[in-house]
């Protein structure tokens, strides 16, 4: 790529009162006059947070981009953006991702940056910022935090999410004591990083190097391993590069061949639900199509390769060792498009074909997979118009088919009220249904999809059941939990019609989910709906509400699809002087 004039030098680069400003006022930083020098100001943006535990970690990355960047002649400037810490964060992350795209795409847009470092880990904050990045569409290359060391309870090895809801069946059925509980509970995250299962942060972390948008080996190298700041220090430096050349930028990474790429990759990993609905929100900012019946078609020819909880045995740290996304990638090259871009300037046959896998049980050769199509299945059918989502990896194969009675639970209270009331008639045949716990209906789509099995059946040996709503699922979580049913219940979908005693059908091979109430009955129930009063009536609430999309469309708002991208040209204006 040749030279491009920097957009920075619109800030920094003329003797006016402007240039004096920009100049003076960062100099109170400490900077001296090299730093104007003509070199590419690249932004690091930092979602570090000590209430985003699984980022808690990124300044000391940021650091070592730094180092990168002061190394290959640019100018580092770190700006903090929201942080979204899938813990503690009420009600849902999922109802501020979209606030905070809004966040990374303008200050991408309003500061001089040649090109941004994007710094990311739990589960909202890697799409949140590729969401963003993709539609200012600067220079941009991702370092996500990498995942924990793996659990430790005793001589049990605990993967964060999945052991924990294992645990806590355990604890209801009375096969665990409360101190044992209490033990588990240090031992489970014991040192810095994202969940390391391959729920959402692993998920999306092979999902942005998938599409190309990190250096290859970023998504499974441990967080403490301190390949990890090499890795940063790395992309650091090829920052420099990309925003002197200006690019590729993400519009020309990311793609329709690095979408397909990166679904195949999702089939491959056993990856998480939460990943359609984030790549169907990228690439909608992008322009690019991607139906959620793209997802099944390549599900259907994409071997399952990776045996990593909660679809497999082992944890990120296993994966790692065994050669992580790179091996997997090599495995698949012939399903996928090898000549797409990536942000080292190489293309994805030619980062990952000299890679080797160093276990074979933790990544499955080609000829013996753990299955012979993708964890993931798009359903269709009456109760579900606009689709949903079945992680088939993480479902009970006896119940891939399944025929039963609906136990419906109006919302998320509802079902915590009565799940272990004995007077609610529910067997292991039961399906349990969930409503309005979908984008506007919770609000914000939570992960409530998985809902909790009832103590009586637990303590039977019940350890799975047909579950169905219109709520997302933690990718930390398993069983067989029908997700994302779109249209919502909370605006008038099939799914609020549904009542007890009501016949439902899945049949995952066949890909449909089906209400067995004729269709003039549902006509009379639907005449009869209506909607719950709104949650939010003001602030940010209300905008989501108003704006917020279904689970098949992304749950994008709908003003933010598409891009607005920031050219060199765009000067920068007058701004406090
Ligand atoms: Fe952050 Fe799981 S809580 S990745």
């Amino acid at each position: 790529m040749t030279a491009q004039p920097l957009r920075s030098r619109n800030w920094f680069g003329g003797q006016t009162l402007d240039g004096f400003a920009h100049r003076s006022w960062l100099k109170a930083e400490g900077f001296s006059d090299v730093v104007f020098d003509g070199r590419p100001v690249i932004g690091i943006a930092n979602s570090w947070s000590e209430l985003t535990t699984c980022n808690a970690h990124l300044r000391q990355v940021a650091d070592a981009v730094k180092r990168g960047v002061w190394s290959a002649g640019g100018f580092p400037l770190e700006f903090p953006t929201i942080s979204l810490g899938e813990v503690l964060m009420k009600p849902t992350t999922m109802l501020f991702r979209n606030l905070m795209a809004m966040d990374v795409e303008e200050c991408i847009r309003a500061y001089p940056l040649d090109a941004v470092v994007l710094l990311s880990g739990c589960d909202k904050t890697t799409p949140a910022m590729l969401m963003g990045a993709a539609s200012a569409d600067v220079p941009a290359i991702m370092v996500t935090g990498g995942p924990m060391l793996r659990g430790v309870w005793r001589r049990e090895e605990l993967g964060s999410g999945t052991d924990l809801w294992r645990l806590w069946a355990e604890r209801r059925a009375d096969r665990m004591t409360d101190e044992e509980f209490c033990e588990a509970e240090s031992c489970m995250s014991r040192s810095s990083g994202h969940c390391m299962v391959m729920g959402t942060a692993s998920t999306m972390a092979s999902m942005a190097e998938a599409l190309g948008m990190t250096l290859p080996d970023n998504a499974a190298i441990p967080a403490p391993d301190a390949r990890r700041l090499t890795l940063a220090e790395l992309s650091g430096r090829r920052a420099v590069e990309i925003a002197k050349a200006g690019g590729p930028r993400p519009s020309e990474i990311m793609t329709a061949p690095a979408f397909d790429n990166a679904i195949r990759a999702l089939m491959a990993i056993g990856g998480s639900t939460n990943a359609v609905i984030h790549l169907v929100a990228i690439a909608q900012r992008l322009g690019v199509p991607l139906p959620l019946t793209r997802f099944d078609e390549l599900s259907r020819t994409t071997p399952f390769l990776v045996n990593v909880r909660p679809s497999g045995k082992y944890l990120m740290e296993d994966f790692f060792y065994a050669g992580g996304l790179p091996a997997v990638l090599r495995q698949l090259l012939a399903l996928l498009h090898g000549d797409a871009p990536t942000v080292n300037g190489r293309c994805l046959a030619d980062n990952v074909r000299s890679s080797e896998c160093y276990n074979q049980d933790v990544i499955r050769p080609v000829e013996l997979p753990l299955a012979g199509e993708g964890g993931l299945a798009i359903l269709t059918g009456n109760l579900c118009p606009d689709g949903a989502v079945l992680k088939v990896s993480a479902a009970s194969p006896r119940l891939l088919t399944h025929r039963g009675r609906a136990v419906v639970f109006e919302d998320h209270a509802d079902m915590h009220r009565r799940i272990d009331d004995a007077s609610v008639a529910i067997d292991e045949t039961s399906v349990l249904v969930l409503k309005h716990v979908g984008p506007r209906g919770a609000p914000g789509m939570p992960e409530w999809g998985a809902a909790p099995i009832p103590a009586r059946l637990l303590k039977r040996g019940v350890q799975d059941m047909v579950r169905i709503s219109d709520a997302r699922m933690s990718g930390t979580s398993y069983g067989t939990v029908v997700l994302h049913v779109a249209p919502e219940s909370a605006v008038g979908g099939p799914l609020a019609l549904v009542k007890d005693g009501d016949e439902i059908e899945l049949n995952a091979p066949a890909r449909t989910l089906t209400l067995r109430v004729a269709d003039e009955e549902l006509a009379r129930r639907r005449a009869a709906w209506r909607p719950r009063p709104p949650h939010f009536t003001r602030g940010y609430g209300r905008l989501f509400l108003d704006h917020v999309l279904q689970a098949n469309e992304g749950c994008d708002f709908d003003f933010l699809r598409g891009q607005t991208p920031v050219r060199a040209e765009d000067t920068a204006g007058p701004s406090h002087v």
